[in-house]
């Protein structure tokens, strides 16, 4: 059993050849945080924190004042008796009193791991779980810490449970899901920050006194901040040193801090944000919280990486697609936006199927009076002026083709010039006698109600069960404002924010669940969603709006922390680029795509003949390594924030590609050196170009000689095979 619990010791050990992570029971009232880290044979309490009497510290016995909760090393924060430090929850009684102490009460280990009910969570057969019960004896409340254990890699998963089995009703003012403190604060901060269209930017920084904080209070986890945050050591790289990293599988409202306190210790908890949330708990009732994922890596932000990959493919992504070979696709979007006819569009599937392209995508436009972005979100009828027969005849015949066909929607939004909003006005989020603002001239569906997502659902079964739609890209453009309805009571206004998630993650979950074999792609803005909660019902995302060849190699990039290439939607676009206008050539647009999901995004028939011989041999090329693109091993080597340069490897048992993309040209041009440091030492590899053979150990220590580029955005693939 890889969870153990010594009596003796009085701890907990959840332990693998990855990692260690101990909990400690200390004097059978409060939870201890004892350790996270590389694996321990056994654990003795060596490093138990000394417990001394500190000025200023409320304690509960005064024969033994140094118990105080505001000076221990905790695995759960305390609740207004004397922690001071960043609370992982609040509850606030019929009394108005904010005090809940819970104690020790009992343990459970098991094999497997619980659904969490109404949330997306890490599934699958290698995990072990424990429960430890803590109990309010005076409020009759139960707060149970669910930890689960990966088998293979080093990761835990935590979440937290509340139940109420008093007669009275209690508000979670705070219900965080993860709090750990370390013993100390030699650590870099690592986030990913961002924009609509310039999304996961890694920010690292030296962890500073009191509080540094991610979060998001937009209604969706956001572009500006992704729920993710690491603890690094100063010295950890990209390829050695200690990681503890933290990722929230949850699409709404988070927060993630980190607070350094007077005695240099650091506390790092994660939840829901508190400012936009309140639950009102009734008796018998029972809150579970989003689930956090804490994963330890000693071998630097590859490795982090690593688990990360492994765990989204393996044990959140739907499972139909886990091994699925995803098909190259051609979308509508920047060769059209909105302006097109069933016939021009019949006309450039002949084109994209010549190109050798698998599937269809028409991207917004073909729903209601939608000729802007200005009217129809929620009339999700055919465009009766340009789809004379109606979408699913159209569909037909794209699938008649011979191509695959995908459609998008924006469900969870309402145009005010809409049908939906003249019969259903109060069905998007809104404040009585207060102005409904808008953003994208939309509102954003109150999916908190029940009705709203049965109309959802029903509308996509609708389309979904003509069998003509392969594929759905589920898009999502503006943040919530003014989150209220009429029918909430006004003490429950607050838990709309989180109720409006449970309500998407019911339509997601009813829909993907019927319809396994279609392949959903999640996009926000592009990345504006792009989080573990999204990609448990979706097996890929569109990771920006940004589809500039270059600037994607920050963008891929920066989620390549998190996510694999296959959950990445990238496309080859027209030049210049829309976003920036940049002109990269298209060998250098279609290598960087080729590191993500690929396909295409312009009017193929515009390009010269000689552009569309390369994109049928772009096409073929990507579809013939198709299996070492969307699940080889992916690692980064170099970054584009970093230096002048790009490359990524990904790699089988068998070969390997390489990206490497010059950024800017240089007078000097210094011999540059790939270090592929991950092929296997002691295989030959055969470049597949020039037939030489290397050895893994010198391609990974020596080093590849990157030719001094003399241009601005280039790039070459490098293959090898071993032999
Ligand atoms: C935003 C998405 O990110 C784009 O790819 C495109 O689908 C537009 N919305 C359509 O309105």
């Amino acid at each position: 059993m890889p969870i153990i619990f010594n009596k003796k010791q009085q701890v907990f050990h959840l332990k693998n050849e990855k990692v260690s992570y101990i909990i400690g029971i200390e004097k059978n009232r409060y939870l201890s945080h004892l350790y996270f880290g590389a694996p321990l044979t056994s654990y003795h309490r060596v490093n138990q924190a000394y417990l001394v009497e500190r000025s200023f510290a409320p304690y509960f016995d005064p024969q033994d004042k140094n118990y105080a909760t505001g000076t221990m090393l905790l695995e759960n924060s305390t609740n207004g008796g004397g922690d001071y430090r960043v609370a992982n929850y609040q509850i606030r009684n019929e009394a108005g009193q904010n005090f809940a102490d819970f104690h020790y009460d009992s343990y459970k280990i098991y094999d497997g791991k619980k659904k969490i009910e109404g949330l997306p969570s890490i599934q699958g057969d290698k995990i072990t779980s424990l429960e430890i019960t803590l109990v309010e004896k005076n409020q009759q409340l139960e707060m149970i810490l669910v930890y689960n254990l990966m088998e293979d890699l080093g990761v835990i998963t935590r979440h937290t449970i509340f139940k109420n089995y008093s007669q009275n009703k209690v508000y979670l003012e705070n219900a965080g899901s993860c709090l750990i403190d370390f013993p100390d604060s030699q650590y870099d901060f690592l986030h990913l920050y961002g924009s609509h269209a310039s999304e996961a930017h890694p920010e690292r920084f030296p962890l500073h006194r009191g509080i540094q904080e991610v979060n998001s209070l937009r209604g969706a986890s956001s572009h500006q901040h992704h729920p993710f945050a690491a603890l690094l050591k100063p010295e950890t790289t990209e390829f050695s040193g200690e990681v503890f990293a933290f990722h929230f599988i949850y699409s709404g409202n988070f927060i993630i801090q980190a607070e350094v306190d007077q005695y240099e210790t650091t506390r790092l908890q994660m939840g829901i944000h508190p400012d936009t949330f309140e639950w009102q708990l009734n008796p018998e009732e029972t809150f579970e919280t989003p689930e956090a994922v804490l994963n330890y890596s000693n071998e630097g932000l590859n490795g982090m990486s690593q688990n990360f990959h492994q765990l989204y493919l393996h044990y959140l992504s739907p499972k139909f697609w886990e091994n699925k070979r995803r098909p190259v696709l051609l979308n509508t979007w920047e060769g059209n936006y909105f302006n097109f006819t069933e016939e021009e569009l019949l006309q450039q599937s002949q084109v994209v199927k010549k190109a050798g392209i698998e599937l269809f995508v028409l991207d917004d436009g073909w729903f209601g009076k939608r000729d802007s972005d200005h009217s129809s979100l929620g009339d999700w009828k055919s465009h009766k002026k340009k789809f004379s027969e109606g979408i699913i005849p159209f569909a037909k015949k794209i699938n008649e083709e011979g191509l695959k066909f995908g459609l998008w929607f924006e469900p969870e939004m309402i145009s005010p010039e809409s049908e939906l909003a003249k019969n259903h006005p109060d069905w998007a989020f809104h404040l009585k006698n207060e102005t409904q603002y808008q953003s994208r001239n939309q509102w954003v569906l109150d999916l908190s109600r029940t009705d709203v997502q049965d109309y959802l659902i029903e509308m996509l079964r609708y389309y979904l069960s003509s069998g003509a739609i392969q594929y759905i890209k589920w898009d999502m453009n503006r943040h919530l404002s003014q989150v209220g309805n009429e029918i909430m009571p006004p003490l429950q206004q607050k838990e709309l924010a989180h109720r409006h998630i449970l309500g998407l993650y019911r339509i997601l979950d009813t829909i993907t669940t019927e319809f396994p074999e279609v392949l959903f792609e999640n996009c926000s803005g592009g990345g504006g969603r792009f989080d573990p909660g999204m990609m448990a019902y979706m097996a890929q995302n569109w990771t920006s709006d940004n589809s500039d060849g270059p600037s994607r190699t920050f963008i891929q990039g920066g989620y390549s922390y998190l996510y694999p290439p296959v959950m990445m939607g990238a496309h080859v676009s027209a030049v210049p680029n829309h976003q920036l206008g940049r002109s990269a050539s298209l060998a250098t647009r279609s290598h960087i795509a080729f590191f993500g999901n690929f396909g295409y995004e312009l009017d193929l028939s515009k390009l010269t003949p000689e552009e569309m011989e390369q994109v049928k041999k772009d096409v073929a090329f990507y579809q013939k390594h198709r299996e070492l693109f969307q699940f080889g091993t992916f690692h980064r080597l170099e970054n584009s924030w970093q230096g002048n340069s790009c490359a990524w490897l990904i790699q089988n048992e068998k070969e390997a590609m390489i990206l490497y993309f010059n950024l800017l040209a240089s007078p000097h041009r210094p011999l540059h050196y790939l270090k592929t440091k991950y092929l296997f030492n002691d295989a030959l590899y055969e470049n597949q170009e020039t037939k030489e053979v290397f050895s893994g150990s010198e391609l990974n220590q020596a080093g590849l000689l990157v030719s001094p580029y003399s241009q601005d955005f280039v790039t070459k693939i490098f293959h090898f095979k071993k032999v």
